[in-house]
């Protein structure tokens, strides 16, 4: 890898799912601009992403959001040296919308461009500049969990990725989602959980799926164990209720407040555990925890208590879609000589190290 310019600016847009992001970084690790617009409230009368409708609004969205993060760029667009913008993975029509729009923009203004990996791009949040703190070092053990992917990885130098573990069905962003519509919660389901969970009363346990002498994951049976306590409750509040037959009454809130509670010390057992293990097996310097559900107050706060080495939490807007994360994936790109040609494509499927 070169030595990478310091004052090097890169310009990235994220348009994986339904955040439609733009992000001015310098030198991979300074957050010049972070614009993020949600379309949390367009997505959630339908319980989840409706990817067309994510895919429209990407439209819409796109151009504001670029001009909004270019305002705070000392010089204007004269201060951009590169563009960035995610290829996957991630819905095929609303990467689209971003990679399209990022090499326009690189074609016009005669700049270079990298498509970069979203996962990797979660990882490198932790590039970011968070106080006085220096970058990462390799070894590192990451722990990516987000709506789509729970993997660990080890990470041995920029872009040298072992896969070490994923999971075996549902991502742990997914669990949450689908526990939450069980429970009655809202949508998106993580921070949701999260809230009710600080209600509990810890009277009820559920099950963890060790998967021992691997590092994948699994979640559905948990999730199945949730959805037979909540017909067991169902039951039971029917026979004591003289509500008619016809109408499901809501679930007891202390009821949905110990599952919660109990749904994610779970899931936050599991992957701590596994998480420690592979850092000590494999002499990790520091664990990375990454992707969305790294937004989650109780896996940060185990994870830091059990590990045995440094853990770097991005931000809580840094763990969720952004596209500073996906600049300063970028950067690390340019500098190992990686920009990509006018004919790299969408890749809704991409893997981590591709
Ligand atoms: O990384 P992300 O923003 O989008 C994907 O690339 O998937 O992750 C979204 C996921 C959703 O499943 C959401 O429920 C979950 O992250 N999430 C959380 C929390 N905040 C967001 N899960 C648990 N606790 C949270 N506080
Ligand atoms: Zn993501």
């Amino acid at each position: 890898m070169g030595t990478p310019d310091p004052d090097f600016t890169i310009l990235a847009i994220e348009t994986s799912c339904d955040e439609t992001a733009a992000a001015v970084v310098r030198g991979g690790r300074t957050i010049l601009a972070n614009v993020v617009a949600s379309q949390l409230d367009i997505h959630q009368r339908f319980g989840g992403v409706v990817p067309e409708v994510a895919s429209r609004q990407h439209m819409l969205s796109l151009v504001p959001v670029v001009e909004e993060a270019l305002q705070a760029v000392p010089g204007g667009w004269a201060g951009v040296h590169a563009v960035a913008a995610t290829r996957g993975p991630g819905l095929s029509g609303a990467l689209l919308t971003g990679l399209n729009a990022a090499k326009a923009i690189a074609w016009q203004r005669g700049l270079p461009f990298v498509a970069v990996n979203h996962l990797e791009a979660h990882i490198y949040a932790s590039w970011l500049e968070q106080g006085s703190a220096g970058a990462p070092e390799f070894p590192l053990l990451a722990l990516i969990v987000s709506g789509g992917h729970t993997l660990l990885a080890l990470l041995r130098g920029h872009g040298d990725y072992t896969l070490l573990g994923q999971t075996r069905d549902d991502a742990v962003g997914e669990a949450f989602d689908k526990v939450a519509r069980i429970l009655g919660l809202g949508y998106p389901g993580g921070p949701a959980i999260q809230q009710a969970a600080l209600e509990r009363a810890a009277r009820i346990t559920l099950p963890r799926a060790w998967l021992r002498e691997s590092f994948d994951f699994s979640f559905s049976g948990l999730k199945t164990a949730v959805l037979h306590r909540v017909q067991e409750q169902r039951d039971r509040q029917a026979t004591t209720s003289s509500r008619p037959q016809d109408t499901a009454p809501p679930l007891d809130r202390l009821f949905v407040a110990q599952i919660a509670h109990a749904f994610q010390e779970s899931v936050v057992d599991v992957l701590v555990s596994k998480s420690v293990d592979a850092a000590i097996r494999y002499h990790a310097a520091e664990i990375v925890l990454a992707g969305g559900v790294a937004a989650n107050l109780r896996l940060r706060e185990e994870l830091v208590q059990r590990s045995p080495v440094p853990v770097r939490r991005p931000a809580l807007a840094l763990c969720t879609d952004n596209a500073a994360m996906v600049a300063a994936a970028a950067f690390y790109r340019f500098a190992a000589g990686l920009g990509s040609d006018w004919s790299s494509d969408v890749s809704p499927s991409l893997p981590l190290g591709a």
